[in-house]
């Protein structure tokens, strides 16, 4: 079946459901997905109920109601339709829209899965706004959070941003009106709310010989630029807020600067999505700020405060995300700095870390992808962390880049041989992976993983010759 005819079945199935329970992921996509959805099935005056977890296992199957509605699975779901049809969950009050890698079943049921028409650069959120335009065409106003759902899981091509079909979605937006594109933008943190000289020092990645890690620094080297960094009622100004030109001003300095220095200027810039109907100074104008903020409140386990965000509330949903957003950016820096003081194990085929109990589970695959370009990153990089609420598990994350995936990588495909051969379950892309296998399996499973990497690299290689 086409794309097209698989985006139409799901709008009928959606369309003949008396009412509709959306089951989705915590994390910036899966909020994103989950407030797609709702507001379009609101618009057609479906009763909608959503369930927010951490992970689509057997725990969390608790939460999936058994009742007469449909069972909307969005950003997960194609990797545990095993677990779907153990829940006793038949095919015709099952639906799928996923963006993973999936283990079908002996139940065949309906999804919308954009690796199945050879798209992997589309985020869960992307799959649900092609469902609610299949649903109404005049839905595109929600493109916006599509591009933040595709931002937040890192769909984006370096130097060229969001491509194929999730451009089309950008393309909606800015038809809309919702979205700005500027491409060769800053690619720094903080564009939209830091004073410019904070937002560079607090950027690491890419390092900037003299700027990183030094925000007096940092000022210093804007100063001798020339160019005016204060507002006429002398407050600092932010990056989104500087005329075209001064921009290339600094843009050119910093490219200078890091040839001086013999480094690689390819992670200075990208494509960047503005949002001019939001606050300006406020983390919701741009896709990658507002990616982090539902991350922050779908991490700390409040999923609903970023739907609620989504939504258009600003008052105190707004508040006490802001806060988490905070909280979970200093937790961020912690567990890189401790990854990187206390170092990591390495393998022959992979560098890997446990973490114990000292960060939350949610969010040590952030720090593996954040690890990774500071240490060995030719091998792929595992955390694993202790799961608080379940003593007899541990979490597992990995991630690699796009050299190792180009050198035959499939970290999905290792998580999940290596957790079956355990007793434990993983799922996921090539590039981003997680499980959870029982912690007394910890060593065996480590030693299992990195012999199917080793077997995945040899491949590739016997495949070029
Ligand atoms: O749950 P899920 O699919 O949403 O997670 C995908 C993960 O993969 C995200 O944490 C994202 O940051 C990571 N990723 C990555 N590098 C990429 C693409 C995605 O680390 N190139
Ligand atoms: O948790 P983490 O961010 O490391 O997850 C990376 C990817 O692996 C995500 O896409 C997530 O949905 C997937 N995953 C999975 N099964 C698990 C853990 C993670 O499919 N048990
Ligand atoms: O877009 P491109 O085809 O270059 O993607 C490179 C690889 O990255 C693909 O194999 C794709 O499956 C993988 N990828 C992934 N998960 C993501 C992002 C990219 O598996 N979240």
């Amino acid at each position: 079946m086409s794309l097209e005819n698989d985006l139409q079945r799901a709008a009928d199935i959606i369309n003949e459901a008396e009412s509709v329970t959306v089951v989705s992921h915590i994390d910036a996509d899966g909020i994103s997905t989950e407030a797609i959805l709702a507001q379009a099935l609101a618009r057609e005056g479906i009763p909608v109920t959503s369930v927010f977890v951490r992970q689509l296992e057997p725990m969390a199957m608790r939460h999936v109601p058994k009742d007469g509605s449909l069972k909307l699975f969005a950003d997960l779901g194609a990797g545990q339709q095993n677990l779907l049809e153990e829940h006793g969950l038949s095919a015709d009050e099952v639906l799928i829209l996923d963006h993973h890698v999936g283990q079908p079943c002996g139940t065949l049921y309906p999804q919308v899965n954009t690796l199945d028409h050879g798209i992997t650069r589309m985020s869960a959120a992307g799959v649900a706004y092609m469902v609610a335009k299949a649903i109404d065409s005049t839905n595109i106003d929600l493109a916006k959070l599509a591009v933040i759902g595709n931002v937040g899981d890192m769909m984006a091509r370096e130097n060229c941003g969001l491509v194929g079909p999730a451009r089309e979605i950008v393309s909606d937006g800015v038809e809309y009106g919702n979205i700005l594109v500027r491409d060769h933008d800053l690619n720094c943190y903080g564009t939209s709310t830091r004073p410019i000289h904070t937002c560079l020092g607090y950027c690491d990645d890419p390092y900037i010989d003299g700027i990183s890690n030094n925000t007096n620094a940092a000022l210093r080297f804007l100063e001798r630029l020339g160019v005016e960094l204060k507002n006429p009622r002398g407050g600092w100004l932010v990056w989104e807020e500087l005329p075209f030109d001064d921009r290339r001003t600094i843009i050119s300095a910093l490219v200078q600067q890091l040839i001086a220095y013999g480094r690689d200027t390819d992670r200075l810039l990208a494509e960047t999505y503005i949002f001019p109907d939001e606050p300006e100074r406020t983390p919701l104008r741009n896709a990658s700020e507002y990616a982090t903020l539902l991350n922050a409140c779908g991490r700390w386990a409040k999923p609903r405060t970023g739907s609620s965000i989504c939504h258009g509330e600003r008052g105190e949903a707004y508040r006490d995300a802001e806060q988490m957003l905070a909280h979970h950016r200093t937790v961020i820096r912690d567990l890189l700095q401790y990854i990187l003081e206390a170092g990591v194990t390495e393998l022959s085929h992979l560098q890997y870390i446990h973490t114990g109990d000292r960060f939350p589970d949610t969010i040590v695959g952030i720090g593996a992808g954040m690890a990774l370009s500071k240490l060995n990153w030719k091998k792929p990089m595992m955390v694993l962390s202790a799961m608080v609420d379940e003593p007899e598990m541990t979490k597992v994350s990995m991630r690699t880049n796009e050299w190792a995936i180009a050198r035959g990588v499939d970290l999905q495909e290792a998580l999940v041989e290596a957790a079956a051969e355990v007793g434990g379950a993983g799922g996921g892309h090539r590039i981003a992976a997680g499980a959870f296998i029982p912690h007394d399996t910890e060593e065996v499973f480590v030693d299992g993983v990195n012999r199917i990497l080793k077997r995945q690299f040899a491949q590739a290689d016997t495949d070029d010759c």
